[in-house]
C-alpha cells in the first residue's frame, strides 16, 4: 500500500496534538501512527483576500506524518466553515433543520473551498497514495478531486449522523450533494441508522454507490493505562480531595447544542428536587470547552448554560456546597482519563451524536474492582453497542433524574456486572480497527 493521505477541515496544530478535543482528531491520531502519511486541511488561520492569490500549503513533518495546511480568507472562513458547514450542515445532520440558516451564497463558498482544497492538494499527491476524506465540511471533495484529474482510490467517512432523506432533502441542492458522493470508492458511516438513511437518499436520487458501517472507537488499552497511571497525579488528587468522600458525577463535551448540556442541567435539577437526600452529598463536574465560539447559535448556548448553571447553583447551593462545577476550557487528556476513573457516574446525554467517544473513554478508564456507572442517551451512535449503560431519553429531565438516583445507589456487584458487559465492545472496536477496516476496503479498490 502507498501513503495514507488524510484530508479533514481541521488539522491539529502542534499544541492541539497534545490535547485534542473532538472525536475526529482523537481517532485519527491513532490511525496515523503507522506508516508514512500526509494530513491535509485548513491551518485554522485566516488571511486577507489580497494574500490569497499566491497561497501554498505550508508543511511540517513530525515523525512519519507530514501536516500540510492552507489558510482561508475571512470570507472563506465565514461562508465555508461558520455558515455552510456549521450553520447549515451541522444542524441538519443532527436532525435540527429548524436551526438551519441557508443562503445560496454560502453554498457557493462551500463548493469553492472544496475546489480550492482539491487544487492545493493535487501537487502533493503521489500515484500510489490512497486518500481518505473526513466529515461534512468536505462532502463534495471527492468530486472536486476527480475534476482536477485525481484517479487514486478515495474514501469518505462521515463522523456525524446522516439524517433520513425526508429531512435531508430540506437542504437546497441536496440531490447534487448526493450525486457528488458517487466519486468516492468507499463511504463510511458510524451506525446502521446512518447508513440506512444515506443509502435511502442515494437510492431516491438514483445514485449507485452505497455507504457502509464503520463504527469508530478509541484506543482502550492506552486510555485505561493512562487513567490508572494518573491516579496519583497532583491534579487528580486535588479533585479527589475536594470531593471529601462525596460521589462525583462527570460530564465532558465540547460546548455544542447537539450534546444536550442544558437538558442535562435540567435533569440534574430535577434530580436535586425529587431526591433531596443527595443535596450536599454529590458533586457534578461539567467540563465543556468552548467550541465554534464565533457561530451565533453556539454563543447563545454558552449564555444559556452560564445562566442555567448560575441559577441552579444559586437556588440549590449552600455555603459549603456548589451543585454544579462548570468549566468551559479544555482539560489535558491524561487528566481527563484520571477524572473519569475518579467519577462514580458519567452523564453522556447528547440529543444526537455520531458516535460519542467520551462514553467509550469513560468505560475504558474504570477501575475493574469498583467501576462507575455510565448514563447514556439513546441518541448517541454508541448506544446500540452499549445497552448495559443506563439508557435515557435526554429530553426527559425526570428520566435523567431517575437514572442519576439509580446510578448513585446501585450495588457494587451490579456496577461490576454492567461494566463487564460494556467492556468487550469498547475493546473490540477500536480507533485502530476502525481505520484498518476502512483502509483495507480502500486498498481492495486500489487492487481492482
Ligand atoms: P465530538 O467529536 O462531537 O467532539 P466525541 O465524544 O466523539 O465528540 O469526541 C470528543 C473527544 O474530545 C473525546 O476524545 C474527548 O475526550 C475529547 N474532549 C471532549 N471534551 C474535552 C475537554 N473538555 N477537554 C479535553 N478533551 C475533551
Ligand atoms: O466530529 C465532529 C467534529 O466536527 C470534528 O470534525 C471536529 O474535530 C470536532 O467536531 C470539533 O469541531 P471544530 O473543528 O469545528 O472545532
Amino acid at each position: 500500500m502507498g501513503r495514507l493521505v488524510v484530508v479533514s477541515n481541521r488539522v491539529p496544530s502542534s499544541s492541539d496534538r497534545q490535547q485534542p478535543a473532538g472525536g475526529l482528531a482523537v481517532a485519527l491520531q491513532d490511525a496515523l501512527s503507522h506508516g508514512e502519511a500526509l494530513w491535509f486541511g485548513w491551518s485554522g488561520q485566516q488571511i486577507a483576500e489580497a494574500e490569497a492569490s499566491n497561497r501554498k500549503p505550508s508543511e511540517e513533518t513530525v515523525d512519519n506524518v507530514t501536516y500540510a495546511t492552507i489558510d482561508l480568507t475571512h470570507a472563506e472562513f465565514d461562508g465555508f466553515y461558520q455558515k455552510y458547514s456549521n450553520g447549515i450542515l451541522w444542524p441538519l445532520c443532527h436532525y435540527r433543520a429548524g436551526l438551519m440558516d441557508y443562503s445560496r451564497k454560502d453554498r457557493e463558498v462551500y463548493l469553492t473551498v472544496n475546489h480550492l482544497f482539491a487544487q492545493q492538494l493535487r501537487p502533493l499527491l503521489r500515484p500510489d497514495d490512497i486518500i481518505w476524506v473526513h466529515d461534512y465540511h468536505l462532502f463534495p471533495l471527492g468530486q472536486a478531486l476527480r475534476d482536477v484529474g485525481i484517479t487514486n482510490p478515495i474514501g469518505f467517512f462521515l463522523h456525524i449522523p446522516f439524517p433520513p432523506w425526508s429531512l435531508m432533502k430540506a437542504l437546497p441542492g441536496a440531490e447534487r450533494l448526493m450525486h457528488s458522493l458517487e466519486s468516492y470508492d468507499v463511504i463510511g458511516l458510524q451506525t446502521e441508522d446512518d447508513a440506512r438513511n444515506m443509502n435511502d437518499g442515494l437510492e431516491q436520487c438514483g445514485v449507485q454507490t452505497r455507504g457502509q458501517v464503520f463504527p469508530i472507537g478509541i484506543d482502550p488499552a492506552s486510555f485505561a493505562a493512562q487513567a490508572k497511571a494518573c491516579e496519583d497525579d497532583f491534579d487528580v488528587q486535588r479533585l479527589q480531595q475536594s470531593l471529601r468522600g462525596r460521589p462525583l458525577v462527570i460530564g465532558v463535551d465540547r460546548l455544542d447544542y447537539s450534546k444536550g448540556i442544558p437538558e442535562r442541567f435540567h435533569g440534574y435539577e430535577a434530580f436535586l428536587k425529587r431526591f433531596p437526600e443527595h443535596k450536599g452529598k454529590v458533586m457534578y463536574l461539567q467540563i465543556a470547552p468552548v467550541s465554534r465560539g464565533t457561530v451565533e447559535e453556539y454563543r447563545r448556548l454558552k449564555q444559556d448554560l452560564d445562566e442555567t448553571a448560575g441559577r441552579i447553583n444559586g437556588m440549590y447551593g449552600d455555603f459549603d456546597w456548589t451543585p454544579i462545577r462548570y468549566i468551559t476550557h479544555p482539560v489535558p487528556r491524561h487528566l481527563l482519563a484520571g477524572f473519569y476513573r475518579l467519577a462514580d457516574v458519567a452523564l453522556v446525554t447528547p440529543l444526537r451524536d455520531g458516535m460519542n467517544l467520551v462514553a467509550k473513554e469513560y468505560v475504558a478508564a474504570q477501575d475493574e474492582e469498583d467501576p462507575g456507572v455510565l448514563i447514556l442517551s439513546h441518541f448517541a451512535g454508541a448506544a446500540p453497542e452499549m445497552e448495559d449503560a443506563l439508557l435515557v431519553n435526554p429530553h426527559d429531565a425526570d428520566e435523567i433524574a431517575d437514572a442519576l438516583h439509580k446510578a448513585l445507589t446501585m450495588t457494587q456487584s451490579e456496577r461490576q456486572e454492567r461494566w463487564e458487559r460494556l467492556k468487550p465492545d469498547v475493546w473490540r472496536v477500536t480507533a485502530g480497527s476502525w481505520a484498518r477496516d476502512f483502509i483495507e476496503q480502500l486498498v481492495r479498490v486500489e487492487r481492482g
